[in-house]
Parts: structure tokens; C-alpha cells; sequence
């Protein structure tokens, strides 16, 4: 009976010891049909899925007082990963929208500073924001705009809905009114602070240390504390919502606390820039309000017809937020949601900030790296790896040039471009002709083991034969753990266990030396070698490409990996024997290397 390639690697019996069976790459009936199943989606209960929800991830939406900076991009960055990491699974679509926000007083306030229209800095920032997707390589399917008319339709009739729905009524509302971060704060989270520029003193919010002032205004507010109850409930069913789990215990506890009916519109004297109340052009809708239904303007609505949500990807899988906008969109969202008896969002993602010298990266404090600068003096992929491999879900992290020069050098040139060269580049091996031997059927009688070794003694050879078993061993785990970091939202840890892999993987060349193989003749052993340290660095090409997708695609093509042979499906060990043959020149000396060395070093 031939062998089967899927059976085989599934039940892990790939060794140097029973090379000589594994030289079949057909796939027996079993197998078959669990493929042909996973291509139908056909369920476990034997039932035909029509059509599978499209995976649908967000990031927020930007504010237009200012430029992009570090901050945003990473958001933009993790989402673009999460989407990449679908698009790679291939069992759906995958849909990932970002966009600005474009109305509320923050903008109002730049553009009067400037004295300019807000659509004018509206545009010119957009512009900017939208710029940095596209020099980013965010494959992002919608970039939102809460200008267009389509969305001011859709929270036209969200509004109109939740008025009709009773949870809306109006009060004179009396309270500390933050511009910059867009809310009220009770009086309990406000102190006095004095400014170290200034010497004067005001009123800040303790949270985000932002000047707050006193208003008092008619405005429609959102019976937010009737939810409370349904609020807890749902967090308590569904303690995975908010990934990482100490941001769920904060939103917790402020629910429990801190609830109070949200203010959701000003006064049109006081905020002119943004979306009317319908049927009151005396209102103005609260700037959250009108962003958060942003997800749900991506996703069509509210054409939508009965289920059809659903082909848009609503709801959304995740919505990837900084620590700065939790409370909006685990309280405010889903409460809003409820009332509207819209289905919530799946999962949140939060992620930590990035600091300069401890302080947070902000547009208003004016600390922030330019994104663009950073691309052009790093590179796309290496500024997306130092960010995702470097920031971290449950705690803040500081951005700092010389942190990049480390992690360059460290993973991308010592690590992965080393490892690149040593496979693709030495004259005294080829990884084509290593493939070819050690997954080619040997003909009727011979020995596929005669050359083995010519100069070693049984206690040498396990040596090599051991560290080929265990490399082989954890090599078939590795696409698992990344899968389940990525299922657990912590594409951090997920690019930490791949770099982990690559160098693992260089300690295994270093182990078994192939260049003393050569030398002394071992070839068996030479082929075995770079077969898997090839198999090893074939699957980590492919689980890096939602990462660092251009290089990536230079790591596969120098491999000679077919661009249709690049799932994860593909990424499984032997499944791949017709590679090895490189799409590209491999070039010559350090800069023509994958990862040259960095031009300024500061
Ligand atoms: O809050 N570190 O917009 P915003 C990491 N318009 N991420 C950062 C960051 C930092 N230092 N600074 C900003 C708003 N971010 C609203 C959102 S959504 C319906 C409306 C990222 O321009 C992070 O994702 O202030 C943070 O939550 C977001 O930018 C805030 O951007
Ligand atoms: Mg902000």
C-alpha cells in the first residue's frame, strides 16, 4: 500500500529511521475526504453551509485633530494581522475596516486654532490616515470616514431607532466635560492639578490627566444604567469578551461602580461639527456615538435585510482598541447594541500604549513618532515586527530607536537572515537535491541507507539522528501553539513562538554542521539536515507572512515555494516535496541579503 503523506505527518512517525516509507506523496481516501469536507464546510452533523460569516475585524477610528502617529499604526498593524491570519487559515472571508473620526469638538476646536474649516482639516488629516494604510500594507477592506453621507444615514437612523425604542429622554445635564477625550467624568474622577508650563491651576481628569470644564446644558441622554443589570450578566456568560483578562476586571468593576445615563448629544450653539439630532437640528450627536456605529456603517447597515448582516461580517469578530477607549466599547457599545437588539461584537482586543520616556504617545501632548519617518528609516515589515513583537496587550510599552537596532539585528538579521542564507546560499549543498533525495520513492531492492555513514560510531550517529527527531517533533507542535496564541488574540506571543523557532532552528544546523557533513561524506545525514532545517524554515515563511508580509514572500520565494502552496494548510510537515528550486536571484554579499545592515545606526 502507497503511504500517506497527511496520515503520516498526523501521527508523527517521521524520522531518519523510517525515511525509506515516506518517499510516497499520495493521500489515501481518509484523508481525502477530510479535505474535500473542509473545502465544502460541510458541518460535523452532515449539514451543507451555504455561506460562512466573513471574519470581520476593526480598528478605531482616528481622530483628525492631528497626524497619525506610532500609536495609531500599531492598532491598524495588530488588526491588519488578525485579518492576514484568516486570510491564511482559508476557510472564509475576511473583512478589516478602519477609518477617522471626523466630527465632535477636539476637531471643531483644531480647526478653529488653525482658523481653517473642519472639513478642510478633516480631509487633509483623513488623507493622511488613509496614506499610512496603504504605506503600511494594511489590507484593509474599508477606511470609514464619519463625514460620508453613508455613514451619517446610518447613525441618522441608529439614532431614530433608539428614540423609538424609549431609551432615550431629555435632561439638563451638569457635569465636567473633557474636549480631549471626548466625555464627561463624574465628580469623583476629576482633582485639581497645576501646570508645570504655566503655573496655573485647573480641573483634570484624574484618569488621563486631560483639562475638564464645567458645562451645564440641555442635552438627550441614554438610559445607560437600565442595561446594568444585562450588562454584568453578559460579561459574567462571556468571561472571554475583553482579551487581556485584567482589562475585563476593570470594566467589570466600573460597571458595578461608576454607571451613570450617558449624555449623547450638546447643544448645536456649543458643537456645531457633527450629525444633527434628526427631528432636533438644536442637538448635536455625541461624537461616540456617531464613531462607534462606525462598525456597523462597514458592515451595511442599516440595509440590511433579515440574516443579511451577516454576509457584511456583522458582527464583528474583533474590535482591536487601546486601553485609553475600553469603556466605550465594552459598556457603551454593547449597551447601545442591547437596545437596538443588535447582536455584540465577538471579542475585544485592547492592547497596552506605547510610551515616550514613560509618557504616553499622544497627539495633544505632541510626543509622537511620525509613522512615515519610521518607515522610511526602517522598512514596512521590520517597524511591523518590532511593534507586534515588542508591544504587549496587558501593559504599556516604551518605543525607543535603539529597541529597534536590537530587534533587528537580533531576530531579523541574525536570526531569520541568517537562516535564509545558511539553507539557500552554501555551494556545497542544494536544498532542491536534499528535497529530491530524502522524498523520492527508492527504487525496488535498494538501500536508501547504504551511504548513512561512512566514519561515525553508533554513539555519534544518535547524536545526529536525536537532535533530527526532536527538531522534527517540536516542529509539528509549533504551527499549534502559534494557532492557539492567534485563537487567544496575542499575535505577540504567536511572533515570539515563531522567532523562537527560527532560532531554534539555527542551533539545529549549528548541531549538525552541515559543512562537516559535506566534507566528510556523510550525505545521507547532509540531506537529512537541510531537508528539515528547509521543511522548518518553509513553515515559518508561511506563518510569518500576516506578519511581515513582504519579507515573508522574499523568505518563500527564495525557498522556491509556490505562491499557491503558501496556506496553512501548506504548513505541515512534507506537504510541500516541490519546492527548493528559488523563484529569484539570491544575490551576492551582506546587501543583497533579505535583511541588510541598517544604514544609520544611532
Ligand atoms: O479615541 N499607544 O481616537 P484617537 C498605542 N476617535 N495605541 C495608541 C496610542 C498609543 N500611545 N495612541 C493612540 C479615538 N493609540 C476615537 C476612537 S473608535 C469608534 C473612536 C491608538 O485618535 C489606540 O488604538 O484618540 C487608541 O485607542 C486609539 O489610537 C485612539 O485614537
Ligand atoms: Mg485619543
Amino acid at each position: 500500500m502507497s503511504t500517506c503523506w497527511e496520515f503520516l505527518s498526523r501521527q508523527r512517525i517521521w524520522t531518519i529511521r523510517n525515511v525509506s516509507r515516506l518517499r510516497n506523496s499520495s493521500i489515501c481516501h481518509s484523508c481525502k475526504s477530510v479535505q474535500a469536507r473542509r473545502k465544502l464546510h460541510i458541518s460535523s452533523d452532515g449539514t451543507l453551509e451555504i455561506k460562512v460569516k466573513p471574519y470581520y475585524v476593526t480598528t478605531p477610528i482616528f481622530y483628525v485633530n492631528a497626524t497619525p502617529h506610532i500609536g495609531h499604526l500599531y492598532s491598524m498593524v495588530l488588526a491588519d494581522v488578525l485579518k492576514r491570519w484568516e486570510v491564511l487559515r482559508g476557510s472564509r472571508q475576511a473583512i478589516l475596516s478602519t477609518g477617522t473620526d471626523e466630527h465632535g469638538m477636539k476637531v471643531q476646536r483644531a480647526a478653529e486654532l488653525q482658523d481653517i474649516p473642519p472639513k478642510a482639516l478633516c480631509d487633509t488629516n483623513s488623507d493622511s490616515f488613509k496614506a499610512l494604510a496603504k504605506r503600511a500594507n494594511i489590507s484593509n477592506d474599508h477606511f470609514i470616514r464619519t463625514t460620508d453621507p453613508q455613514h451619517r444615514e446610518a447613525v441618522e437612523y441608529f439614532w431614530a431607532r433608539l428614540k423609538e425604542s424609549g431609551h432615550i429622554y431629555e435632561t439638563t445635564h451638569r457635569g465636567w466635560y473633557c474636549v480631549s477625550d471626548e466625555t464627561y467624568y463624574p465628580d469623583s474622577m476629576v482633582e485639581h492639578r497645576v501646570s508645570s508650563v504655566t503655573g496655573n491651576s485647573f480641573m483634570a481628569s484624574i484618569e488621563t490627566g486631560n483639562a475638564v470644564e464645567m458645562t451645564e446644558e440641555k442635552n438627550y441622554h441614554f438610559r445607560l444604567t437600565s442595561f446594568r443589570d444585562r450588562l454584568l450578566q453578559f460579561y459574567e456568560a462571556n468571561p472571554g469578551w475583553i482579551v487581556p483578562s485584567n482589562r475585563y476586571a476593570e470594566v467589570k468593576s466600573w460597571v458595578e461602580n461608576n454607571l451613570e445615563d450617558l449624555s449623547i448629544s450638546r447643544p448645536a450653539g456649543r458643537l456645531s461639527w457633527g450629525i444633527p439630532v434628526p427631528d432636533d437640528p438644536e442637538q448635536t450627536i455625541y461624537v461616540w456615538v456617531d464613531a462607534l456605529v462606525n462598525y456597523l456603517t462597514a458592515a451595511g447597515y442599516p440595509v440590511w435585510a433579515p440574516r443579511s448582516e451577516r454576509d457584511q461580517g456583522w458582527p464583528a469578530d474583533t474590535h482591536v482598541v487601546g486601553k485609553d477607549i475600553i469603556r466605550f466599547h465594552a459598556v457603551y457599545w454593547p449597551a447601545l447594541l442591547m437596545a437596538l437588539d443588535i447582536p455584540l461584537p465577538k471579542r475585544i482586543l485592547c492592547h497596552g500604549h506605547w510610551l515616550m520616556s514613560q509618557l504616553k504617545m499622544s497627539k495633544s501632548v505632541g510626543n509622537v513618532v511620525n509613522p512615515f519617518f519610521a518607515i522610511d528609516r526602517w522598512g514596512v515589515d521590520p517597524l511591523r515586527y518590532f511593534l507586534v513583537y515588542s508591544g504587549a496587550m496587558a501593559h504599556d510599552s516604551e518605543y525607543n530607536n535603539d529597541f529597534i537596532v536590537e530587534r533587528y539585528k537580533k531576530g531579523l538579521q541574525t536570526g531569520l537572515g541568517n537562516l535564509v542564507n545558511r539553507i539557500t546560499r552554501p555551494k556545497q549543498w542544494k536544498l532542491r537535491d536534499a528535497i529530491v533525495a530524502v522524498t523520492t520513492v527508492p527504487s525496488e531492492g535498494s538501500d536508501p541507507f547504504a551511504n548513512l555513514t561512512v566514519s561515525m560510531t553508533s554513539g555519534q550517529l544518535s547524536i545526529f539522528t536525536n537532535a533530527i527527531d526532536i527538531h522534527i517533533e517540536e516542529l509539528e507542535s509549533l504551527v499549534r501553539t502559534v494557532s492557539h496564541h492567534m485563537d487567544e488574540l496575542n499575535p505577540t506571543r504567536a511572533l515570539q513562538e515563531i522567532m523562537a523557532w527560527v532560532f531554534e532552528t539555527n542551533r539545529f544546523i549549528a548541531t549538525m554542521k552541515p559543512w562537516h557533513l559535506a566534507l566528510t561524506g556523510e550525505k545521507v545525514l547532509l540531506e537529512q539536515s537541510i531537508y528539515y532545517a528547509g521543511e522548518s524554515l518553509r513553515i515559518i515563511g508561511i506563518l510569518l507572512q500576516p506578519f511581515i508580509p513582504e519579507k515573508a514572500a522574499m523568505v518563500l520565494d527564495r525557498l522556491g515555494v509556490s505562491p499557491d502552496r503558501r496556506t496553512l494548510q501548506d504548513a505541515k510537515l512534507h506537504k510541500d516535496v516541490d519546492y527548493g528550486t528559488p523563484l529569484v536571484s539570491l544575490g551576492k554579499g551582506a546587501p543583497s541579503s533579505l535583511f541588510p545592515p541598517l544604514a544609520v545606526e544611532d
